[in-house]
């Protein structure tokens, strides 16, 4: 299972960076405009920290609009994946896009019918939702498992990304239901490393060694 982080913050990718557990970088309007300045220069600094796919999004909502950024964004670095709202226009737009070339990431589906659509389109990758959904009553998780069996049903390529993950369980049980990728926020990936039994059982082992070593 690869992990990207998800994330606009330089600070951030650089810890998870060296860790050396991060295959690439997620961001969206919201984490990038929390960051402020200038969101070129930001993909800059990323693709120079990570040698992995970065998604970047379009902010058009048009067919033609989505079209040219995409274009421009993409000639920033060759990691960059261009990230595209689950619209009618943003499929049309994923379809051109994979006819050229370029790398997709379909954003914002909560169905599997969405998701369906995506693969047809011939997303790179699909993110689905699974906090915003739990948010609202519904099992995130049971979208990743449809989403895989459908994908694994017809042989589609589309590389299940979970997004929107609060936890570590949801990482846990996207990847028993072999999801390809998760994008994980970085105190999730913090929290990952994370076991009390862990921290006292080298306390111990450590006050034990310093016995025999003084
Ligand atoms: C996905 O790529 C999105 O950036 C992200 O996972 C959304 O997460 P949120 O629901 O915590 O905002």
């Amino acid at each position: 299972m690869k992990f990207f982080i998800d994330t606009a913050n330089i600070e951030e990718i650089k810890k998870a960076a060296e860790w050396g557990l991060l295959d690439g970088v997620t961001t969206n309007p919201s984490l990038v405009a929390r960051e402020g300045g200038d969101f070129i220069e930001l993909l800059k600094e990323i693709v120079q920290i990570v040698d992995g796919p970065i998604s970047a999004e379009v902010v058009a909502t048009d067919y033609e609009g989505m079209l040219k950024e995409a274009r421009e964004l993409v000639k920033i670095h060759e990691n960059i994946v261009v990230k595209v709202p689950l619209i009618k226009e943003g499929l049309r737009a994923v379809k051109t896009l994979t006819e050229e070339g370029i790398k997709t990431n379909v954003t914002l589906c909560f169905t599997a019918a969405q998701a369906l659509l995506a693969a047809k389109a011939g997303a790179t990758y699909i993110s689905p939702f699974v906090g915003r959904l739990d948010d609202i009553s519904h099992d995130g998780l049971d979208l990743i498992e449809q989403i895989v069996t459908i994908y694994e049903n017809y042989g589609f390529t589309t590389q299940v990304l979970v997004a929107s993950v609060r936890s570590p369980l949801h990482l846990i049980e996207s990847a028993m239901m072999g999801a390809d990728v998760a994008t994980i926020p970085f105190s999730v990936l913090e929290k990952l490393f994370k076991h009390p039994l862990t921290d006292s059982g080298l306390e111990t082992f450590l006050n034990d060694w310093k016995k025999i070593s003084e």
